[in-house]
């Protein structure tokens, strides 16, 4: 019988007509393109969840996530095909920003009696680098004063893998190497025994983050605030142009007056939308 094993990859060969329902049904769940050029991707990320299924091929795979028994395996399905790279103070320019421009400016509208709090969304938020980021930069800023304003940090993502990791907020010596030493020792609790290369964050940080499944493609986000600053970094790039421009729409409605949006070093809001100017690094301020 002819082997359906690639003997490159050792996963089952993904034929054309699977991969197109595979790229059709990730597309309808989350939005992101997986054209031609991913099917590698998909084939090795989909792959593992088969060898852990023990199913042999693709087809069988689509069949069983489409079913009645395939619920639960939905959830893997989603969660294997979302990139979710990140880092502690990635594209640092971002927190620079905050530190120097926004958070002064909101510190002068809080005495002035014009805003009341401080929203921030991180709203692709993977593992909580970048949530956590945030945080260490406003408690960088506020010190013990914290408390004393209305602080809270959103951080959602679509995959419920990374956000139970993110919730954890455990990260390896390795990942937590982009955190000055100084701030590694305010902010995080190293392990013991088998477990000294291992950072945990300090519920000093902790209490002000709520972590929650959003997933940008449905209709009612289910937020009831508005936020001065959204961090939407490295996530654009997965969509389409159309999608994008949903997204933009949705992320402005829930934008305060004048706040600032921040996208990835590689993403652009030109032809998306033009309800934001662009103000410096990949920050854009809500129109
Ligand atoms: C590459 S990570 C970026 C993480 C972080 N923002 C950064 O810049 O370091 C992209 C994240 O977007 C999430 N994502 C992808 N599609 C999504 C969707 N439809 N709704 C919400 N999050 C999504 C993925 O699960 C992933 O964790």
């Amino acid at each position: 019988m002819a082997s359906n094993i690639d003997s490159s990859t050792g996963f089952p060969i993904l034929e054309d007509a699977d991969f197109k329902v595979l790229s059709k049904l990730i597309y309808e769940e989350t939005r992101i393109v997986m054209g031609e050029h991913k099917k590698a991707l998909v084939t090795s990320r989909l792959g593992k969840r088969l060898r852990i299924l023990s199913i042999d091929s693709f087809s069988e795979y689509i069949n069983f996530v489409q079913s009645k028994n395939g619920k639960e395996e939905f959830e893997n399905f989603v969660n294997s095909v979302t990139t979710n790279k990140t880092d502690f103070f990635r594209e640092n320019k971002h927190f620079e920003f905050m530190k120097s421009t926004f958070l002064p400016a909101w510190e002068e509208a809080y005495k002035r009696g014009e805003v009341q709090n401080l929203r921030v969304w991180s709203s692709a938020c993977s593992s909580g680098e970048e949530p956590y980021s945030i945080l260490i930069t406003l408690y960088e800023y506020f010190g013990n004063n914290m408390d004393k304003y209305d602080i809270k940090v959103l951080a959602t993502d679509i995959d419920t893998s990374v956000l139970e990791h993110a919730q954890n907020g455990v990260y390896r010596d390795d990942v937590v190497a982009p955190v000055p030493i100084n701030l590694l020792k305010k902010y995080f609790l190293r392990g013991k025994g088998d477990n000294d290369s291992k950072y945990k964050v300090k519920d000093l940080l902790k209490k002000y983050v709520i972590f929650r499944q959003l997933n940008f493609k449905e209709d009612n986000y289910d937020i009831h605030t508005t936020f001065d600053l959204i961090f939407c970094r490295n996530v654009i790039i997965y969509f389409d142009k159309d999608f994008q421009k949903y997204l933009f729409t949705k992320l402005h409605s829930y934008m305060k007056d004048s706040a600032y949006i921040f996208i990835g070093h590689s993403e652009t809001l030109f032809g998306v939308s033009d309800k934001f100017k662009y103000v410096t690094s990949n920050v854009y301020e809500r129109l």
